[in-house]
Order: C-alpha cells, then sequence, then structure tokens
C-alpha cells in the first residue's frame, strides 16, 4: 500500500511538475516582453516602473499603474485609449495600437506590479444562458444615468462624455464595469456578481440585435434627437400644407384671376 502510495504521489508530481515550471518560464517571458514594450511606449506617462507620473502643478501626467491589473490594461489598450496620443480631457476609444499578444505582455507586466483584476473569462455561451430580463434591471439601475436609456451614451460636466455602447465586445463590457475607466465607477463583484455582469452584457447584446420594431429609432438619444425631428419635418411640413392650402384655395385664384 505504501509502495504503491509513494509511486502514486511521485507520478502524479513528475506528470503535474513539468507544466507548471514551463508555465512560470512562460510567464517570466511574458513580464519580460511586456517590460519592454512599456518602456518604450508607456514609460513616457506612466513612469519607468509605472509608478506614474505628477506634473509641478500637481496634476496626474499617467497615473500610476500598481494595482490595476490586467483587465484595465487589457481594456485600455485593447479599445486603443492606450497610449493615449496626448494628454486631453479624456482618452477616446481608437483603433488598437498593439495585437492582443503584445497587450497581454503588457498586462503580464502590469499584473506583476501589484495583484489587481485578471482578464475576465467570457464565453458566448456565458451570454446565452444569461438572464436578459435581469440584465435589463441591472442596466437600467446602474448604467442609464450616464449611457443614457438605449445604451447610445450621453454628455458629461466638464467636457466629458459616456460613449455609446454598441458594438462593444463582451470582454471589454465586462472589463469596463471591473475596472471602471476614467469618470465610470467601478462595479466590483461586491456591487454586481460576475452572474450580474453577464446579465447586463447579455441584455445589451440582445438589445443590439433586436430591429427596432416601433419605427425611426433616430439614433435613440431621447428628446434631442426626437425634438429637433418634430420642429423641423413636422411643424415644418404643417408650414408647407398652409403654405400649399392658401395657395390653391379658390379665393386665392380668383384673386390672381381679378387682377389679370
Ligand atoms: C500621453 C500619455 C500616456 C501614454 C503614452 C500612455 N498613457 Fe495610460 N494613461 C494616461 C492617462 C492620463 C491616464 C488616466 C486617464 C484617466 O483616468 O483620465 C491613463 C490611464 C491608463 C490606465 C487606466 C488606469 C486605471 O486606473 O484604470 C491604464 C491601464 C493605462 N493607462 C495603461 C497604459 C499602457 C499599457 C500604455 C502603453 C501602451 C499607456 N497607458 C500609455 C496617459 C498615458
Ligand atoms: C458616472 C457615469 C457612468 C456610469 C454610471 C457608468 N458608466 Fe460606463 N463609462 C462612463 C464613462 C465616462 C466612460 C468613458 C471612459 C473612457 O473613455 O475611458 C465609460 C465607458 C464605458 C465602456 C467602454 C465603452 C467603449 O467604447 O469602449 C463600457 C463598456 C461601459 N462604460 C459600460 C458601463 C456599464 C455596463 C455600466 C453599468 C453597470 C456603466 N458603464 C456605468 C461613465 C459611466
Amino acid at each position: 500500500m505504501l509502495v504503491a502510495a509513494l509511486l502514486a504521489a511521485g507520478g502524479l508530481y513528475v506528470a503535474l511538475s513539468p507544466a507548471d515550471a514551463t508555465n512560470k518560464a512562460d510567464d517570466a517571458s511574458m513580464i519580460a516582453k511586456g517590460r519592454s514594450l512599456f518602456q518604450v511606449g508607456c514609460s513616457s506617462c506612466h513612469g519607468q516602473n509605472a509608478e506614474g507620473i505628477v506634473t509641478k502643478r500637481g496634476k496626474q501626467y499617467g497615473p500610476s499603474l500598481v494595482g490595476v491589473g490586467a483587465a484595465a490594461v487589457d481594456f485600455q489598450v485593447g479599445t486603443g485609449r492606450m497610449p493615449m496620443a496626448q494628454p486631453g480631457v479624456q482618452a477616446a476609444r481608437k483603433k488598437p495600437v498593439y495585437n492582443q499578444d503584445e497587450i497581454d505582455a503588457l498586462g503580464a507586466y502590469v499584473q506583476s506590479l501589484g495583484p489587481g483584476p485578471a482578464v475576465p473569462d467570457i464565453t458566448q455561451s456565458d451570454i446565452d444562458n444569461a438572464d436578459v430580463v435581469k440584465g435589463g434591471q441591472f442596466f437600467r439601475t446602474n448604467c442609464t444615468a450616464c449611457h443614457n436609456f438605449a445604451g447610445s451614451g450621453g454628455a458629461l460636466p466638464g467636457g466629458k462624455h459616456a460613449p455609446s455602447l454598441r458594438g462593444v465586445s463582451a470582454k471589454h463590457l465586462y472589463e469596463a464595469m471591473l475596472t471602471g475607466p476614467q469618470q465610470m465607477p467601478v462595479f466590483s463583484d461586491g456591487v454586481l456578481s460576475p452572474q450580474d455582469k453577464k446579465d447586463i452584457i447579455a441584455y445589451l447584446k440582445k438589445n443590439e440585435a433586436t430591429p427596432s420594431y416601433g419605427g425611426f429609432t433616430l439614433g435613440s438619444i431621447g428628446p434631442v434627437s426626437e425634438g429637433l425631428f418634430a420642429w423641423i419635418v413636422g411643424i415644418g411640413s404643417l408650414v408647407g400644407i398652409g403654405i400649399w392650402l392658401t395657395s390653391s384655395s379658390t379665393r386665392s385664384t380668383k384673386k390672381k384671376g381679378d387682377a389679370a
């Protein structure tokens, strides 16, 4: 029995440990690669060791990235917000500069500086199995104040804005909630559990795929576009009808005839 147990333990160790060791080596080379990418593309704003740079007037040039986690890097770099082109009010979404391998390396490097949220693992079946109705309730309670009732985005004070949520991938939706970029609050797992987050994502994806049965959406941005439409098209056509009526009524044609 003892010999068998020892053999089993030894065998298991042999079977499992090499995989671990190579993983470690992979991690180390990923971190090294991420570090060198970071030094070239990010250190000018975030500091040589991602400690952040404060300007003379006490403003953040680039914040410290210690403890923001791989999820924040995957979101910021994956949506093209980072590297920021120039310091400004808000880092805008643009075409990503790095490919996914490089983003993973940058993420591994930042994750090695201090523990933070890891890149979430979300699959299509997670979305298919999520509760869309609950997701809609969570969305209306937590997100519509900034992102509008249909996720079309909206203006915020100080020249900032909450972007539209259409066409954002499930992974980036999840990471935005997990890391709270810029003005957006962090929705940690204590506030919205991983399942709640998946419900919200499923709701937004369902919303995106649903045709607008009620007619034109006018961009789903609420009273601004609807009011403009009512003024220009609604009142405009009433004025047009008014002009047409007065110019082609019997009285106006009679007057024209009299004058001639
Ligand atoms: C031109 C300066 C600049 C460059 C270059 C830059 N960043 Fe940033 N970064 C910023 C600023 C400013 C913020 C803060 C944005 C805010 O919150 O308003 C920021 C925020 C971030 C955040 C979010 C931190 C958080 O608290 O969630 C991450 C992650 C990040 N940067 C990663 C990177 C990476 C990786 C690179 C290189 C590929 C990079 N940045 C290059 C200026 C820069
Ligand atoms: C206080 C206002 C506010 C609330 C509440 C808020 N957000 Fe945001 N959100 C923002 C701002 C501002 C940005 C833009 C940040 C940036 O540009 O880095 C943003 C960005 C995002 C993005 C990134 C979009 C893109 O184009 O890459 C997603 C996804 C997102 N929010 C989802 C959500 C969800 C889901 C909720 C609710 C659980 C939510 N937000 C609640 C303000 C908010």
